[in-house]
């Protein structure tokens, strides 16, 4: 028997993406894809990797010593359609020389603009309003029902100013905000830019109206707020997560939101996803949850899935990825 043997690189693709990476990586890798919109069983995945020299993969896949074990010695990318890395185990691929790719700056404006949407929807309760209306409770037009908190005039505190939270602050000086602090790791050199001011974490929580979770997840990070953040808040803080669901405990949120600790939540991230039907949070009235949705245009997944291709495509040729993650 004669077996012909490729040239060509092989790349696994983990999901039914955008077509426009994948049409890029077919010009000149030979690809297999999970084609599915739900994510490839990890034992599928495990198989599926062994012996490609790239994967195409989704903030729903483990990158983990067992996987690229599995993989084995020609696997030389690892690119994520995502922003956050926080899946994949960064040290362990760069001591085996394997580049690591993701998406910033093509989801920036999606993100930012869907962030400011769910504070909206949240703070001017508009899931209470819209169900009122389906089900018949909107009587009248009354005068104290449905009130919330509005921007005008607000402080909003910003943790993590990076890319995504300097667009969400530009989004919302136009509200009439009347101060926006934001906390950091470093201070942001783009924070002036933006009218933000650098204080600390206690700070932040004590004195904002508004306090938003922009920032990437870490192990250093994790569960930042809990019982002890929420009880430093003001009672009439909304708050709203758009980076990972991982950097809230929801059982302290849960107290919070329903002991009238803080005034609302909106998360359009939790822990697990999706977030079962029965969970607590979901019977809140105060809480608004989306189905991690933040940068879901068109412009901006088929813009990272482009970018997923094209930093394969450089780490094949053995070049520096567009968007590589430096270790
Ligand atoms: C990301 O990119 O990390 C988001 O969570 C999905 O767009």
């Amino acid at each position: 028997s004669t077996t012909i043997m490729s040239s060509r690189p092989s790349v696994y693709v983990t999901r039914r993406v955008p077509q426009i990476g994948v049409d890029i990586l077919r010009k000149t890798c030979d690809i297999s894809q999970w084609e599915s919109d739900d994510p490839v069983p990890r034992d599928v995945l495990l198989r599926n990797v062994e012996g490609k020299d790239a994967l195409y993969c989704l903030l729903t896949e483990k990158i983990d010593k067992e996987l690229l074990d599995r993989a084995g010695s020609k696997l030389r990318a690892v690119a994520t359609m995502s922003v956050g890395y926080d899946h994949i185990d960064v040290v362990e691929c760069s001591r085996r020389n394997i580049s690591v790719g993701f998406t910033p700056d093509v989801l920036t404006s999606a993100t930012a603009e869907l962030t400011v949407s769910l504070l909206l929807a949240t703070a001017r309760r508009l899931k209470e309003g819209i169900s009122a209306v389906k089900d018949g409770s909107w009587g009248t037009w009354k005068p104290l029902w449905l009130c919330g908190q509005g921007l005008d005039g607000a402080t909003v505190g910003i943790v993590g100013l990076g890319r995504i939270g300097t667009a969400v602050a530009k989004r919302l000086q136009p509200f009439g905000v009347d101060k926006i602090l934001y906390n950091n790791v470093i201070e942001t050199k783009s924070a002036k830019e933006v009218g933000a001011h650098f204080v600390s974490l206690d700070e932040l929580l004590k004195n904002s109206d508004f306090v938003l979770c922009c920032c990437a997840l870490t192990d250093e990070n994790r569960g930042l707020f809990n019982e002890a953040a929420f009880s430093k808040m003001k009672k009439n803080a909304i708050f709203i997560n758009t980076s990972r669901g991982g950097m809230v405990n929801q059982d302290d949120l849960f107290k919070a939101l329903s002991t009238g600790q803080i005034a609302g939540a909106g998360l359009d991230v939790t822990t697990p996803e999706p977030l079962p039907t029965n969970h607590p949070l979901l019977t809140l009235d105060n809480c608004v949850i989306l189905p991690h949705i933040a940068s879901a245009t068109y412009k901006s997944r088929n813009a990272m899935s482009e970018l997923t291709a094209r930093n394969i495509s450089a780490a094949l040729q053995g070049q520096e990825m567009p968007c590589q993650v430096k270790v």
